[in-house]
């Protein structure tokens, strides 16, 4: 593919939403000794990579200007570096590209051989995109809660805040796996889908029960996978069973300051940052719950690449139900 070009969307500054998302023809990238070309098939965004650009990870990602953001993607291997084993042109994959290259909006990416992981045919692009960062935040959110994936873990009671959205439909789902009670929040439109995705007990979180999070059968939580943010800990602490603790996917200043005093003094009920690392182990065990139909990818929406700044704009507006996927 040396020489070629390809279709991108880029931006070359910070700020400016959906608006600033260009579309540009730019050289198709060229794969390293440990790298995979591949010819992208979908790319999920996620809130991360509208947050990069507000400048949340300033001034190290992303590394320069112009940037190809996303990096969650499936594709079809089309190339594969000189130490590349475990891979052939012609493979179809799903991989991480990192925020640090990103490279997700375009027609060909690079992609590192040990962030790229196979699909199953019975894995549709789209779906196998979605999972990447949310499917492996909702994994590391649950077992960081105590749950297991074994058949051996205690059967405990979890609470999903934002059950609806990216994270929280993977929560839900995953956490039935690990055989546990989900109690759940969503708006009123979503609360039939989260009940079809597993969940026990739903609650509307604009209802006062739902607001204070108030399982309907009176059930303490032992964890709490919190995917949205403006709850405080006062709200969170009289619904924890003795030694529940809360994972907050959505830390803010007061989520740190509230887990080093917890933890300086050895408090039973607990609060913990959680910034999760794909990595292919999860991805591994995530593709093959999808093909053994165990999880499954909820898409709210798909667009063009031509229209990827639709995507953008709909999940800043941050009201999707599942993944919002851009398909190439
Ligand atoms: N720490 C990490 O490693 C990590 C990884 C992934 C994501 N995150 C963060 O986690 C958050 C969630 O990510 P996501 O991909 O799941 O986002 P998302 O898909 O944009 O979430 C949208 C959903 O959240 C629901 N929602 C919003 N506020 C709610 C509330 N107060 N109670 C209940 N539901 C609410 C919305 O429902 P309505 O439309 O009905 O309002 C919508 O369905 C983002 O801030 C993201 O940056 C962190």
């Amino acid at each position: 593919m040396a020489g070629k070009v390809m279709h991108a969307v880029q931006y070359s500054t910070y700020g400016g939403g959906a608006a600033a998302l260009k579309h540009v023809e730019v050289p198709v990238p060229t794969p390293k000794k440990d790298e995979v070309l591949l010819k992208l098939e979908a790319a999920a965004i996620n809130p991360v990579d509208w947050k990069i650009q507000k400048g949340v990870m300033r001034p190290f990602i992303p590394p320069k200007f112009p940037y190809i953001p996303v990096s969650d993607v499936a594709g079809e291997v089309i190339e594969v570096g000189s130490a590349v084993k475990d891979f052939n042109n012609g493979d179809k994959v799903v991989a991480s590209l990192g925020f640090t290259n990103g490279g997700g909006l375009a027609e060909y990416a690079v992609a590192s051989s040990s962030l790229t992981v196979h699909r199953h045919a019975e894995v549709p692009a789209a779906d196998a995109a979605g999972l990447l960062i949310a499917a492996i935040t909702a994994l590391q959110a649950l077992k960081l809660g105590g749950a297991q994936f074994s058949g051996t873990g205690n059967p405990l009671n979890v609470l999903i805040t934002a059950a609806s959205g990216g994270v929280g439909h993977y929560a839900v789902q995953l956490a039935k796996v690990a055989n546990l009670h989900v109690t759940a929040t969503c708006g009123s439109r979503n609360i039939e889908f989260v009940k079809s995705l597993g969940a026990d007990e739903v609650l509307d979180y604009k209802t006062p029960d739902g607001a204070a999070l108030k399982s309907p059968s009176g059930k303490k939580y032992d964890a709490v996978v919190h995917c949205t943010v403006g709850i405080s800990w006062s709200t969170f602490e009289p619904n924890l069973s003795e030694s529940g603790k809360v994972v907050d996917i959505t830390p803010s200043a007061s989520t740190f300051l509230n887990f080093a005093v917890k933890k300086l003094t050895w408090a039973k009920k607990k609060i913990e940052p959680l910034f999760a690392k794909v990595n292919k182990e999860d991805l591994q065990y995530l593709v093959g719950l999808v093909k053994e139909g165990k999880l499954k990818t909820v898409v709210d929406s798909r667009y063009p690449l031509e229209k990827a700044e639709d995507a953008w704009a709909k999940s800043m507006d941050g009201h999707a139900t599942g993944k919002i996927i851009v398909e190439i």
